[in-house]
Parts: C-alpha cells; sequence; structure tokens
C-alpha cells in the first residue's frame, strides 16, 4: 500500500482581501465572493519564490528519519525560477537532504504535482524502504486589472509519499487524458499567464466530464465519500461538481457538495497556487471536516491547462487526523498581514534585477527560508 503520509503547507504572510479588490476595480464585490468563489489571495514578496516557498511546506513535516529516507524529490510547478536547473536542488539543499537520490522538476500547468504523484508512486512501490517526496509550489499572475487578476494567489503544499500511508493510501487504477490546447500558457518571456479565460473553464469542464464517465465502472464500485477538484478559484470546482446532479441520487449529491464546501476553506482565502490547488483542497477537507471516517474512498479530479486531466481515488487511513496539523494551518493563515490595493500593486510590479548585478533581497520574516540575494545571475537562499 502507497500513498501520502505527510501534508506540509505554507503560503505567504500578506493577502489581499477581495472586496478591496472589487472596489479598485468598480466591481461589485459578488462578482469576486459570489461569481467566482474567492475571499481573500495570497500576495508573494520577492523573498518567497517558489524555492522558498516549497522548502518552507516540506520542513514542517519532515523528521530525521523522512530525510534519511527519500530517494525522490520533486518540485512541480509552472512558476519556475530557471529555465534548466531544477528547484528541487535548491530546495534539496535547503531541507538538508543527502546526496543519493534523484532531484527535478516537473512542469505541466496545474497538472505537474499529480504527475509528480505518479511517478512517487511507482517510485515507493519499486522501493518499498524509500520514501518520495513531492512539492506542489507557485505563484499564479495574471497581472494587474486583468480578468484573471482576481484568480491569482500564492503557496506550496509537500506531499509525503510513503509505504503504509498515514493519511491517503492511493490506489493504482486512475485515468487520464491529455490533448493539446491553448486554454491558458506562459511563454518563457513572459512573468504573467495568459488565458482564454471562459474557454479555459470549459475545457476543464469538458475533460472533467471525460474521466469522470470513463471511471464510472471505478466509481459504482462504492460511492464516494468525497470529490475533490483542482481549484483556479472555488466557483470552477463548485461548476464541475454541479454537472453531476442529475447522475446522483439527492443524498449522493449532498453528502459530496457538504464535503467540497469543506474542501474550498483554505483555497478561498489562498487563491489558485496552479499545481497545489487540488492538495490545499484534500488539506481543507481533512483538517476542516470531522464527518469522515477512516477506509472512506476520496475521489480527486487534476486539470492542467493545455490541457492534462486525471481522476483518481485513495482510501483514509485509521488515525489520519494525527497526521494533520490543523491548528498550524488555520493560524498560517489567521496572521497574515492584510495589505492595501497600493501595497499589492507595489508588491506585484517588484522585479529582481537581470543584469547580473548584485541585489540582496529585503525580507519581513525572522525564520523560515527565503531568497536572501541574487547576483551574477545566480539565486542564493539560506
Ligand atoms: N454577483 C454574483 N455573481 C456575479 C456578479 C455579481 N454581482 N457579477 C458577475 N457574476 C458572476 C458571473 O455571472 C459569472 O458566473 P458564471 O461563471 O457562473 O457564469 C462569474 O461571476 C464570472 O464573471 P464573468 O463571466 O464576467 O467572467 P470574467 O470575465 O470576470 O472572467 C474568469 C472569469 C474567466 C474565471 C477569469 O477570472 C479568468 O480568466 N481566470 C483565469 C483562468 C482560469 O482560472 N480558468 C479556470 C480553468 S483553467 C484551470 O483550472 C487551470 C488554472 O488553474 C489556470
Amino acid at each position: 500500500m502507497v500513498g501520502i503520509d505527510k501534508i506540509g503547507f505554507y503560503t505567504p504572510q500578506q493577502y489581499l482581501d477581495l472586496k478591496d479588490l472589487a472596489q479598485a476595480r468598480q466591481v461589485d464585490p459578488n462578482k469576486y465572493l459570489i461569481g467566482i468563489g474567492q475571499s481573500k489571495m495570497a500576495v508573494a514578496d520577492m523573498d518567497q519564490d517558489i524555492v522558498a516557498m516549497a522548502a518552507n511546506a516540506a520542513e514542517e513535516i519532515l523528521d530525521a528519519e523522512d530525510r534519511q529516507k527519500i530517494g525522490l524529490l520533486i518540485v512541480a510547478t509552472e512558476s519556475g525560477v530557471d529555465q534548466s536547473k531544477a528547484a528541487a536542488l535548491f530546495v534539496q539543499e535547503l531541507l538538508h537532504l543527502h546526496h543519493n537520490l534523484r532531484a527535478v522538476e516537473i512542469k505541466e500547468a496545474c497538472y505537474g504535482a499529480t504527475a509528480a504523484l505518479g511517478w512517487a508512486y511507482d517510485f515507493v512501490s519499486l522501493h518499498p524502504e524509500q520514501k518520495a517526496l513531492v512539492i506542489a509550489s507557485d505563484i499564479a499572475r495574471y497581472g494587474l486589472k486583468t480578468a484573471g487578476e482576481v484568480t491569482q494567489g500564492a503557496g506550496a503544499v509537500a506531499l509525503l509519499i510513503s509505504q503504509k500511508p498515514r493519511i491517503l493510501a492511493l490506489e493504482k487504477q486512475s485515468i487520464y487524458r491529455s490533448q493539446n490546447a491553448n486554454d491558458f500558457w506562459r511563454p518563457n518571456y513572459s512573468q504573467e499567464a495568459f488565458a482564454r479565460g471562459k474557454y479555459s473553464e470549459e475545457l476543464y469542464l469538458q475533460m472533467f466530464s471525460q474521466v469522470y464517465q470513463q471511471a464510472a465502472e471505478l466509481i459504482s464500485e462504492k460511492s464516494l465519500a468525497a470529490l475533490l477538484f483542482h481549484i483556479p478559484f472555488s466557483k470552477m470546482g463548485r461548476k464541475a461538481l454541479q454537472t453531476l446532479t442529475t447522475q446522483l441520487t439527492d443524498s449522493d449529491y449532498q453528502r459530496l457538495e457538504q464535503r467540497f464546501n469543506k474542501s474550498i476553506i483554505y483555497g478561498k482565502n489562498v487563491g489558485n497556487i496552479y499545481t497545489g490547488s487540488l492538495y490545499l483542497s484534500l488539506l481543507s477537507l481533512l483538517e476542516n471536516d470531522d464527518t469522515l471516517k477512516p477506509n472512506d474512498r476520496i475521489g480527486l479530479f487534476s486539470y492542467g491547462s493545455g490541457a492534462v486531466a486525471e481522476l483518481f481515488f485513495g482510501r483514509l487511513q485509521p488515525g489520519y487526523q494525527n497526521s494533520l496539523n490543523p491548528h498550524k494551518h488555520q493560524e498560517l493563515l489567521a496572521q497574515r498581514k492584510k495589505l492595501t490595493i497600493k501595497e499589492y500593486e507595489q508588491i506585484f510590479q517588484q522585479h529582481l534585477v537581470t543584469d547580473g548585478s548584485s541585489q540582496l533581497i529585503p525580507s519581513k520574516r525572522e525564520t523560515g527560508h527565503r531568497l536572501f540575494k541574487v547576483e551574477n545571475h545566480e539565486r542564493f537562499y539560506k
């Protein structure tokens, strides 16, 4: 049995209230709060790039034995910091991991972490005495005053994959599809993503429907206790869930809807963290729902624009609650500083130097990992 043994989470310590964004953009706040279904979005300072966030998410879950047993480290990201070198190599050093491991980066928009999870599953199945660390870390940027602005966010989720997992045992069989599509993309020269917003929503729903219908046999074996979604914004997942109203009994739908509502609590306050978003939904459900039971079966729908979709399943393990850290994560969200629109716009427009000169990166953090300097086109972390 292979699956998720521990889950770590990190998000920058400042946010923008979407009511303030609505006012600044002269939009009815209910469009953002209800129409999009989001409340706040995390905003990353320059010292919290995807490497620093990845290390911060993993740091909270790893003990000495884990560090020693990790044989595969994958950082999945849309917002990598280097065209060549894997973010995982910086993270390996920051986490004081040994050198007998594979450290790589995986990219496929918001699907990357699910691809990484598949590789980690195979790796641990082959090497049961070892563990794999998958970290999803992203900063979602669409640009000031764009339609996608309200669906930005930043954060990282770390998943430790092992034999005899303490949280969620993953099932071997999953259903996946891919097709070449231009619903969302980011050319190498651009800091901001481009999206055909409405088309991306249509494709998400279309691919969800395709994998769900293909998985019908797998699903009907036993009804699901919860169905989780990639959440670029909570309304997107809700729309996907609502496509099932005609296929499910009222009681099945209500159960899934109640648990869906628990799964979006964290994401509504963090925003889109691209490849980590599905796993933040899982963490949110497990840390906010007290009705789930061991052996409950959970479905997870992963979607990455471009586009790849996968529906896979897992079973909750006895005592899974003991491996979670709800108070810490709720505190992490609660203690964040609220930014004014002006502060948010200033932070958004900051950039690292690109001419090879030396730049010390200011930081508001006293603890944890951060980017502290760029020099000669290299990044330096502590
Ligand atoms: N009260 C309540 N609801 C309101 C409202 C009000 N006053 N005013 C508007 N709304 C509703 C609208 O009716 C609409 O609801 P439906 O979607 O149910 O029709 C919703 O608010 C959004 O409003 P618009 O239709 O005007 O949409 P928009 O032009 O503002 O764009 C968006 C919305 C397409 C999601 C845009 O934010 C975007 O492009 N985001 C980035 C792309 C994205 O996240 N796509 C998701 C699928 S791709 C993916 O999942 C991968 C990924 O992470 C990127």
